[in-house]
């Protein structure tokens, strides 16, 4: 299991690699999307998984752009044990199902599907392609689902260069919060 310590690391270390096919860093991403969730009034577990969401691209590191080489680095899934005992499952949940939610919402929103980057919409197929309507349903009844919705439509606006956010300090204040104990014991709570 990781402790905010070792995100901050995690994130000094990798963060500054550029986001597949995306103008903006690993880390630049992950604030965007964790501070337009900020800005929409998310409490502290949904703007961390935001701020997380993709840690697993950090952790399983596959190199420039795999969606191109056909790899689908299964990413939503990776970090999870890492966060387990760490997080609630609010979190958990939310960063787990946030590719599934690109699957719902290419179902649930007709000309969703169009906007997605060049990137996201090559691992769409990679990770299953569109939900259809009884997959869309099931998804909807799982616990994060709706949170991990919202997440989604933050991380697809999170992609833009020059777009000034709070830093990774603040947001690990965020995810200090809440933290399950006695891990929030940390120098950052
Ligand atoms: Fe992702
Ligand atoms: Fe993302």
């Amino acid at each position: 299991m990781l402790n905010l310590d070792d995100i901050e690391t995690l994130f000094a270390r990798f963060g500054a690699e550029q986001y597949s096919g995306e103008p903006v860093t690993q880390l630049e991403h992950a604030l965007q999307t964790a501070h337009l969730a900020e800005q929409s009034g998310a409490d502290d577990a949904l703007v961390t998984a935001c701020l997380l969401h993709d840690l697993g691209h950090l952790l399983n590191r596959q190199g420039e752009t795999p969606t191109l080489r056909g790899i689908d680095d299964t990413h939503q899934y990776f970090a999870l044990p890492f966060l387990r005992g760490l997080f609630p499952e609010a979190v958990l949940d939310a960063i787990r199902l946030h590719v599934d939610a690109k699957r719902y919402l290419c179902q649930a929103n007709p000309g969703y599907l169009a906007k997605l980057s060049d990137d996201s919409k090559r691992s769409l197929a990679l990770q299953g392609g569109v939900f259809d309507a009884t997959q869309a349903t099931a998804f909807l009844a799982q616990a994060g689902a709706r949170d991990a919705v919202l997440l989604r439509q933050w991380d697809d606006l999170a992609k833009q260069a020059e777009f000034a956010t709070p830093s990774l300090a603040h947001f690990l204040g965020r995810a200090a919060r809440c933290a399950l104990m006695p891990v929030a014991q940390t120098t950052l709570a």
